[in-house]
């Protein structure tokens, strides 16, 4: 008989339903599978380990040819998950098994060799579209059970064995639907970080530059000697931005489940991800793309920070690709085999050391590189990202003797109510904008600037909103210009500047931009001034 189970493969971030067909018929001397409807290698290898766990569990297939339909046909089918309803339906075409009403279920899952379900990829979008389609329950396997929970009005299932479902749909057991409290565990853990800003001590000024940096949403570069805890602040930054909401823990969650990179029985994930890629990344690991479509770190980062450690070390091509998604907070990936576009809205810092040896500009050690050497080194990094990073600061060692005798440092707790604070003031100010002047996406109060081109914070102000809020009087204006003349500043460095001056004079809550806030904002462009390389 023709036994249809249902199932659904992933198309980008989401998911799509695919009824599996099973029938067989007389042929030959030995079992065969023919699966048909676009599947790539992952399904095709399906049939191995399909008939290896009904074989292991019992099941003796006759000498037939079983035929395998993915519909809708003209869709390419990825993964693994399919193992599971392609054994349950061989076994309901051979009548093996007999599922009641089975088209109200949708089954997902990887088989072992002997009938051990193992966790696939992308179960999220997967149960968000079986609630969608109005499915009575989604069996998953135990280890997704939690992530596919995160939906609620759909039962979920999590199941370890094969047989554990034969047992159930016999009536010889039962099993019990996973419940996820969603809210609660989200909201519970929400501010349990592995990291505190209070370890860290002395760097009161490169702290003070990662508080305006949350407050405004702008990217920053540390520049100092190896050691000197470049890394360790940068991993320190999630934890005083903004909090997720539970709409952007959503659509993170969901790329991190399509990449397959949520820890086992996570639901949903409740920081802001923090995502440090290796210099030697290729382009396809941090944009993403490849032959199967996988979200790449910009994506993973989403709603989060993006640490690019020893910058210059970085291949400039793969730099090259961050500019559009830097821009535009979304990635669109092309292959002749798929078209999708992806949020990536990232807060970036990068980190590198002032020279090639290390310790140029460091108090007590010796710099052996020569001028040229610098700005060779400089040079290495592009341009045009450079343009895209308001805050750079220059992070000095803090001696051992002053690092065993300090006291701990302000905890993230303190410095995040006062990035918040500053978070509420643009919130009211952009909110204003007629909507000429703020484009039309999303709700979602990010704290890394939010998706599309809508506005949210400082650091997302195009020229004509800073000429409108920030006006600076006589005195700041001056200042300004003597600065500028005096460190020989870029024209790319003044706008800069402004925007920055803007977030430190919100955390002060003062609507004028004034003299103080500028002269802040010009010590955060070091590596503006043309006396770096002396
Ligand atoms: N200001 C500091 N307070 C406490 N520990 C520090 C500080 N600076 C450096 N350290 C210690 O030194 C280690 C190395 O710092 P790291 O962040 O890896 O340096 P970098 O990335 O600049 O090379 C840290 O893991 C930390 O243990
Ligand atoms: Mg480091």
């Amino acid at each position: 008989m023709i036994a249809k189970v249902q199932s659904a493969t992933l198309q980008g971030l989401d998911a799509m339903a695919v009824t599996i067909e099973v029938d067989h018929y007389e042929s030959g001397q030995q079992t065969k599978f023919n699966i048909v409807g676009l599947p790539d290698s992952a399904v095709k290898e399906s049939q191995e380990r399909v008939q290896s766990a009904l074989r292991v569990n019992g099941y003796k297939l006759p000498n037939k040819t079983v035929v395998v339909n993915l519909s809708p046909a003209d869709v390419r089918k990825e993964g693994s998950g399919f193992d599971l309803p392609m054994a349950l339906g061989v076994m309901m075409s051979y009548e093996f098994l007999k599922i009641k009403q089975v088209e109200r279920f949708m089954f997902v899952g990887e088989l072992g060799l002997d009938g051990t379900i193992m966790p696939v990829k992308g179960i999220l979008p997967i149960s968000i579209k079986a609630r969608e389609l109005g499915y009575e329950a989604l069996f998953v396997p135990a280890d997704n059970a939690r992530e596919a929970a995160v939906v609620n009005k759909l039962k979920v299932y999590g199941v370890h064995h094969l047989k554990d479902i034969v047992a159930f749909f016999s009536g010889l057991t039962t099993l019990e639907p996973t419940i996820v409290n969603t809210r609660e565990e989200f909201y519970s853990q929400m501010f349990s970080f592995d990291f505190d800003f209070d370890e860290v001590k002395g760097q009161g000024n490169v702290k003070r530059a990662f508080e305006v940096a949350a407050a405004g949403g702008h990217n920053i570069i540390l520049v100092g000697s190896p050691g000197c805890g470049k890394s360790m602040m940068a991993k320190r930054l999630p934890s005083i931005l903004p909090p997720l909401s539970l709409s952007e823990s959503l659509e993170t969650t969901q790329i991190h489940s399509v990449a397959g990179k949520l820890k086992k029985d996570t639901s949903l994930i409740s920081q802001r991800p923090f995502r440090a890629p290796h210099h030697t990344v290729s382009d396809v690991a941090l944009v993403g793309g490849g032959n199967t479509f996988m979200p790449g770190e910009i994506c993973l980062a989403h709603n989060g920070v993006l640490f690019l450690d020893e910058l210059p070390e970085f291949n400039r091509a793969v730099l090259e690709t961050l500019r559009q998604p830097l821009e535009d907070r979304i990635i669109t990936i092309s292959r002749a085999r798929y078209n999708f576009t992806l949020p990536c809205s990232f807060m970036l810092v990068a980190s590198m050391n002032p020279c090639p040896c290390g310790y140029h500009h460091h108090p007590t050690r010796k710099c052996i590189c020569t001028p040229a050497q610098i700005q060779r080194y400089m040079n290495k990094i592009s341009g045009p990202l450079m343009d895209r990073i308001d805050i750079q600061v220059e992070v000095e060692s803090v001696p051992f003797e002053d690092i065993s005798k300090a006291p701990k440092g302000e905890p993230s707790a303190a410095i995040r109510e006062r990035v918040l604070k500053a978070r509420q003031i643009q919130m009211e100010r952009y909110r204003s904008l007629p909507m000429g002047e703020r484009a039309q996406a999303d709700e979602s109060p990010s704290g890394t600037g939010g998706r599309g081109s809508r506005i949210h914070c400082n650091a997302q102000m195009t020229t004509s909103l800073l000429q409108k809020y920030v006006q600076l009087d006589d005195a700041a204006l001056k200042l300004l210009r003597t600065a500028m003349q005096k460190f020989n500043l870029s024209a790319r460095a003044y706008d800069r500047i402004l925007k920055v001056s803007r977030t430190i004079a919100d955390l002060e809550a003062a609507e004028r931009v004034q003299s103080h806030h500028i002269a802040e904002a010009i010590g955060y462009r070091n590596l503006d001034r043309d006396n770096w390389f002396e």
